[in-house]
């Protein structure tokens, strides 16, 4: 058994028993911080913590790591619980036709986008694929990430869906952090289907959906609810019967215009409606009070030049806020939680407190992890993160450019 004592911790942090699994509006503004604390893990498992004063000591050092964590934070692990981080290639050709002034929808519009994705991993064999993940899946861990949500999206065909979904899978396999799979087969109107769209939805619904149910292929479903994309009525039908095979909805809803999606997929149950740059009164009101997570992307939105979603409104009308990296080629090519954070502060003006519970317990939720994941209490083996020295807590997120992390627990 691995035992590992970690003294001197200047702040231990989410950390109590009882917390709740899911937070909302005013309780968003407390975190829980334990200062001048230990923490004891035996094979990464919370065995004991409290005040170094309270210690009671060890009698038995033997095989015992000890850490000095003097003038270090620790933390439950950041959770990320919406990438598209199976891909083929980077798109940092559209980047610069942005910059040159064509808008996301205007590339998208003539073939890049999504599509351009889709082409690519159509042509890559599933191994390529896989390595290529796992590569940008280590970097992520390294990241301090300590669970993470991929969904499909870039196959938009029957094999090319099935491929990812397959990848994702043996990333499941293949590391010790807990990936959820999300099929997202309506992300775009795939090239072949342009005059067909009802042909492509039947597709979805009639083809893929028993094949991943079969091979057990995802706890989710998604669909891109947008103009250009797919309308509310088809996003209601392929939820429908995703729900039909156990998959649970996590959408993207409201990135460029409001289109009603927020208040279906509420009344489908959704575990949570992601992105809600544009939010109306009644999307408030659907998520007020709702066990719905409301999920904020704001790298998507520094990345694009669109606005950012209003975290306040959405803590005010008492929904359950988290924030996601959306890590992915087109719209945000950053997976690290430690940037959403600052931009949580700097753009959003969530204070450091807020934006780290909706890193933790909330993102947690989002991903149905919260018996596991998003705070430290006893018994719990939460993925945590060691800090290096800083003199503060909101310096994680003020400093936003540092590398804050001197090491990870998983
Ligand atoms: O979440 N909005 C739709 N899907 C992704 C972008 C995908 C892409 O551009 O490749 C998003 O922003
Ligand atoms: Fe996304």
């Amino acid at each position: 058994m691995r035992k590992q004592f970690i003294k001197n911790i200047k702040g231990l942090v989410q950390v109590g028993e009882n917390l709740p699994s899911a937070i909302r509006g005013q309780q968003m503004q407390h975190l829980p911080v334990l200062e001048d604390a230990y923490l004891a893990l035996e094979d990464n498992t919370v065995v004991d913590y409290g005040l170094m004063s309270d210690w009671p000591g060890i009698t038995d050092w033997r095989d015992v790591e000890v850490i000095d964590a003097t003038n270090c934070y620790v933390l439950p692990a950041f959770i990320d619980s919406h990438t598209h981080a199976v891909f083929a290639a980077s798109r940092e050709e559209e980047f610069v036709d942005r910059i040159r002034g064509l808008s996301y929808e205007e590339i998208a519009a003539k073939g890049g986008g999504i599509l351009n994705s889709a082409r690519k991993l159509n042509d890559m064999p599933e191994a390529e694929l896989f390595n290529a993940a796992k590569k940008r899946i280590e970097k992520i861990i390294a990241a301090g990430t300590g669970a993470l949500e991929i969904k499909s999206g870039y196959g938009l065909s029957l094999d090319g869906e099935l491929k990812m979904l397959r990848v994702i899978a043996q990333l499941k396999a293949h590391f010790p952090i807990a990936i959820k799979a999300t099929f997202l087969g309506a992300h775009a109107l795939p090239q072949a289907f342009k005059e067909n769209r009802t042909g492509y939805i039947d597709l979805l619904i009639n083809e893929l959906l028993p094949q991943i149910a079969k091979e057990n292929l995802a706890e989710y479903i998604d669909v891109f609810c947008e103009r250009n994309y797919f309308t509310l009525e088809e996003m209601t039908r392929i939820l429908e019967a995703g729900a039909k095979y156990g998959l649970k909805p996590k959408v993207h809803v409201n990135q460029f215009s409001i289109m009603g999606g927020v208040g279906a997929a509420v009344d489908q149950n959704a575990v949570s409606v992601d992105h809600l740059e544009e939010l109306d009164d009644a999307d408030l009101a659907a998520l007020s009070n709702s066990a719905t997570v409301a999920t904020l992307l704001p790298g998507c939105s520094h990345f694009l030049t669109i606005p950012f979603g209003n975290a306040r409104k959405l803590m005010d009308a008492n929904a359950i806020l988290a924030l996601a990296s959306d890590f992915n080629p087109g719209s945000s090519p950053s997976y690290h939680l430690m940037n959403v954070l600052s931009l949580a502060c700097i753009k959003m003006k969530m204070t450091p407190e807020e934006a780290i519970n909706a890193l933790t317990i909330n993102a947690a939720a989002a991903l149905e992890l919260s018996e596991t994941h998003g705070k430290i209490a006893l018994g719990r083996k939460s993925p945590l993160v060691l800090t290096k020295e800083l003199p503060s807590l909101a310096y994680l997120a003020y400093a936003y450019t540092e590398d804050h992390i001197q090491r990870i627990f998983i």
